[in-house]
């Protein structure tokens, strides 16, 4: 493994080669089989989730009102420039551990470190957060059998309330229970293939569409007013408001990078990736801005705040059948994202392994199954701990800020491949010139700011739990790197990479896209 750009002694900003990471990608054998249409398949499969069963509800109901349909317009734009980012990337070295590796080919291991480390919120804090919506829609399924469970078995230990942070006293054990659940699968080696997804992204467009269908028939048009509610301080509601809700379900997009890093299996990444990218993310704006249009036009948006808001505005409806059905797509629809996600940082913190960054327990393959068991074992503990303590309010917002991060480094990676390895062959270039990663980037703040300025107005005002659990986070990955990354990285000590991830499964995105997911189980 050649290595170049490392002072002596320093391997801070040490880099992989670009040339040795594409020969790692030839091992992966894929094959170039997706067209346009499937890319945009994949796309909505990885991006339809939480954000749209659940985020959307408190958006409007904490920040924007009605006008959370704006804001979803304002998170693609967040999304669109990125990704086109990504593709150009992901179609240069096609790769498992996609952004991870990316950075450390480009800005040097610091920030491939901090960019493993902004994932771990991208997948691991993202599955806490769906496993709390999806915690929320099965409770609400239940209700129609009647079977209730107690609500200090399905509420976090720390809850919002008047926008304040406080105590419950419970734990949200049953979205602990769903991890787990997914662990285990993930350690039998049950990944999604290609088909699985494509039944599932039928169940999830299937139910939304059902959802509008059904609903407009049930929309009192004056719930619609006033469409931006005047501004009642911080960003309760007013142009404030619509931003910082756009911060919120920018959560809902996430995951369409996957369409990005199945590059290099496109079949004509030049055509094609543009129309996964921009496809994907038309469709789900599309869809999202009709169902926030049915959702606040059925319920008034103050009463949305709640833990499963599509659940609670078919159960406004009246009508029973429809409920169970669109309860049990969501229950459904989400639990394949809580196995995308679990799945993605498992091979995230496999990748960071295999590099030296991370002990190897996150990179030991089960004997029998060929999956990295303990750190995934490891990681769904944690997972779950996560999603039985910490509320969907702060979850999200975790992921939203660590996603935007993780999106202005690649648009910063971007430019520095272009002005500094020119002559790289990119079956795919984001169009544009520099305007578009530019472009990325200044998106990315405008998610980003929003997020800041929150948890520091209301840290000032005494709430600080989401600045300390931000801060610790830092403070972790900061530890973990300085205690381990820096001395065990084998990069940094000069010893050749280990090319043999091929056991434990692509990487977090190409394991969804066109048949390289792997079913063992
Ligand atoms: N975009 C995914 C969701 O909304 C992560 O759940």
């Amino acid at each position: 493994m050649s290595a170049t750009g490392a002072p002596k002694g320093n391997h801070l900003f040490i880099r992989k080669s670009v040339e040795q990471v594409q020969a790692e990608s030839q091992n992966h054998g894929l094959k170039r089989s997706l067209g346009g249409f499937n890319l945009v398949l994949l796309g909505i499969g990885c991006i339809i989730g939480a954000g749209i069963y659940v985020m959307t509800g408190n958006a409007a109901a904490n920040y924007a009102g009605p006008a959370v349909m704006l804001s979803f317009v304002v998170a693609f734009f967040a999304c669109i420039f990125a990704g086109l980012c990504y593709a150009e990337l992901a179609s240069t070295m096609p790769v498992a551990g996609s952004a991870y590796t990316y950075s450390y080919t480009t800005l040097g291991e610091l920030f491939a470190w901090v960019m493993g480390w902004l994932l771990v919120l991208e997948y691991g804090v993202a599955a806490s957060t769906v496993a709390n919506g999806w915690s929320g829609n099965v409770v609400s399924l239940l209700a129609n059998f009647h079977i209730v469970i107690p609500p200090d078995l399905t509420t976090s230990f720390i809850q919002m309330k008047d926008g304040h942070f406080l105590m419950s006293g419970g734990a949200n054990l049953l979205g602990a229970l769903g991890i787990l659940a997914v662990t285990g699968l993930l350690v039998l080696g049950v990944s999604e293939s290609a088909n699985v997804n494509n039944v599932i992204v039928l169940i999830k467009v299937g139910v939304l569409l059902a959802f509008i269908a059904m609903g407009v028939g049930f929309i009192h048009p004056i719930n619609w007013q006033p469409f931006i509610p005047p501004n009642e301080g911080g960003f309760k509601y007013g142009v404030p408001g619509i931003f910082r809700a756009a911060s919120v379900i920018f959560f809902a997009y996430v995951g369409f990078e996957a369409v990005s890093t199945a590059a290099a299996e496109a079949k004509n990444p030049k055509r094609d990736m543009p129309i996964g990218i921009l496809g994907s993310l038309l469709v789900c704006t599309i869809i999202y801005m009709a169902v926030a249009a049915v959702l606040t036009g059925v319920v008034p948006f103050r009463e949305l705040g709640v833990a499963a808001p599509i659940a609670l505005a078919v159960d406004r409806m009246g009508i029973g059948w429809f409920a169970v059905l669109i309860k049990v797509g969501a229950v459904a629809g989400l639990s394949s994202v809580m196995l995308i996600l679990t799945y993605g940082q498992t091979r995230v913190f496999f990748a960071m392994a295999r590099d030296g960054l991370l002990p190897k327990a996150f990179a030991t393959l089960h004997p029998k199954f060929r999956t990295p068991w303990i750190g995934t074992i490891i990681l769904g503990v944690v997972i779950s701990v996560a999603a039985a303590m910490l509320p969907i309010d702060i979850l999200g917002d975790l992921v939203s800020l660590g996603t935007a991060t993780a999106f202005a480094i690649v648009c910063i990676s971007v430019m520095w491949l272009r002005s500094n390895r020119p002559d790289l062959e990119r079956p795919f270039t984001a169009p544009g010139g520099i305007v578009t990663p530019i472009l990325g980037i200044f998106f990315a703040l405008v998610m980003i700011a929003p997020l800041i300025w929150d948890i520091i107005s209301k840290a000032m005002k005494g709430d600080l739990i989401p600045a300390t659990l931000l801060g610790g986070y830092i403070l972790l990955g900061a530890l973990i790197y300085i205690g381990y990354g820096y001395r065990n990285s084998r990069l940094g000590k000069g010893l050749p990479q280990i090319v043999t991830d091929q056991d434990a499964g692509p990487g977090p995105e190409q394991a969804i896209a066109g048949g390289v997911g792997k079913d063992h189980g």
